[in-house]
């Protein structure tokens, strides 16, 4: 069958489908001048140019320069909270004149001002807003991404935000995988009562999720003024119990005991680990539980100490990269800013940060075949300006991504001029 699709003149085409078990640079197992092949859709040829077969070349072949760029598997996103309403421009404001993100959340700000305002807004509102932030993902390589809800905090709306997930799922080119992150924090009108909550969490939002088959991921954030252990676990326990698969948002701003619990329920992935300390790791590694880490918010929230990335990955943790795109702690869809503060502050090597948000990523969310690019794989791919992955962190924040192609198709393409 011919191919609909070829990019040729190629730097290399990284598949990231070596062992993980090796250097992250073997790992992506380069193919220098290759070439892909797509059809219907997916992978169909991946290999030196000058074998691409000809009887393949049909007349409706459609050919795509690379331009001496390289070619890697689309981005995978796996930690956003990109569907929200409002504007916390100011509480910005009064960050850079000193106030904390713990403050602001004190007095009222924070994560409890995005409710307010998702809350008050129309579905059709949030499909569009959030529709502009996968749009910008998109710009940046990404194919796939996680998306949480966690501004509803009722069982109304945080189906409300989960529907809308799913509206955008099906309403743009990026693959979405939605997570129930009703334990984000304590609603207002429940602060007296907290157990309250965390029972309306376990007895009507879950199993209204799990019926409706809105959620793949349920997700808590454990954290001083957001939930303990103790909730968590109640809470991941009765999800997990409904068939979604645990993760948590753990050690952000203190070390308070979430990637042990990350680790004893066999989560899928801790993310954040700012404040992680020496057993935590031990266990994450034991565990098989992705570090995600989100350096974008960590210098968003001038946070002095960034997540020990080189130090998971020594003790055998798999380390996977996010945007942490959200209102309060990373106003940024900017996949390229966090590769380089991956290498700059996380101490990840350039191909073990490009491995973190490719397969890596993907395997934080259970995705076998997403972030990477096997014969037979769906072809999800980014073309880059650049010839080498190792340019991207090290071009600081700057686009790269000449075109993405996701699922065989050219969804977003652009004239770069080449860099070295
Ligand atoms: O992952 N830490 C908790 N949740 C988000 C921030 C959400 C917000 O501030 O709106 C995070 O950083």
């Amino acid at each position: 069958m011919a191919f609909d699709l070829v990019i040729r003149n190629t730097s290399e085409i990284l598949p990231a489908t070596g062992d993980p078990a090796l250097p992250r640079e073997q790992a992506l197992a380069p193919v220098p001048r290759a070439a892909l092949g797509i059809t219907q859709g997916r992978v169909a040829f991946l290999g030196p140019e000058v074998a691409l077969p000809a009887d393949q070349l049909g007349p409706g072949t459609r050919s795509l320069d690379a331009r001496g760029g390289f070619v890697g598997p689309g981005f995978v996103d796996p930690h956003t909270h990109l569907v929200f309403a409002g504007d916390r421009s100011g509480e910005f404001a009064l960050r850079c004149r000193g106030a904390t993100y713990q403050e602001i959340a004190r007095a009222g700000g924070g994560i409890m001002n995005t409710v307010r305002a998702t809350r008050a807004a129309s579905e059709d509102a949030l499909v569009a807003s959030a529709a502009g932030r996968l749009e910008r993902l998109l710009e940046q390589g990404v194919t796939t991404a996680e998306v949480k809800s966690g501004y509803g905090l009722s069982a109304a709306d945080e189906l409300k935000m989960l529907r809308v997930i799913q509206r955008l799922a099906t309403s743009q080119p990026v693959s979405l995988v939605p997570t129930l992150l009703c334990a984000h924090a304590v609603p207002e009108e429940h602060r007296a009562d907290r157990d309250r909550y965390v029972s309306i969490c376990v007895e009507e939002i879950i199993p209204a999720v799990a019926d409706a088959r809105l959620a793949v991921f349920c997700d808590a954030f454990v954290e001083e003024g957001a939930f303990t252990v103790a909730e968590a676990r109640r809470i991941l326990s009765a999800a997990q119990a409904r068939g979604m698969v645990p993760r948590v948002h753990a050690e952000q701003m203190s070390s308070c005991g979430g990637a042990l619990l990350a680790a004893e329920l066999g989560a899928a992935c801790a993310d954040h680990l700012e404040q992680i300390d020496e057993p935590s790791m031990t266990a994450l590694a034991r565990a098989g539980t992705t570090a995600v880490l989100v350096p974008a918010s960590t210098f968003f929230l001038k946070q002095r100490r960034y997540a020990p990335g080189r130090m998971l990955l020594d003790r055998g943790v798999s380390v996977a990269l996010a945007t942490n795109v959200n209102p309060g702690s990373a106003m940024s869809e900017n996949a390229a800013l966090t590769l380089s503060l991956a290498c700059l502050e996380n101490g990840l090597t350039p191909s073990e940060a490009y491995w973190g948000f490719t397969r890596g990523a993907g395997n934080a969310l259970r995705l076998p075949h997403a972030g990477r690019l096997a014969v037979g794989d769906p072809a999800d791919c980014a073309v880059f300006s650049c010839a080498s992955h190792t340019h991207l962190p090290y071009h600081l924040a700057t686009p790269h991504v000449a075109a993405v192609v996701k699922g065989g198709q050219v969804v977003f393409e652009r004239s770069l001029p080449p860099c070295a």
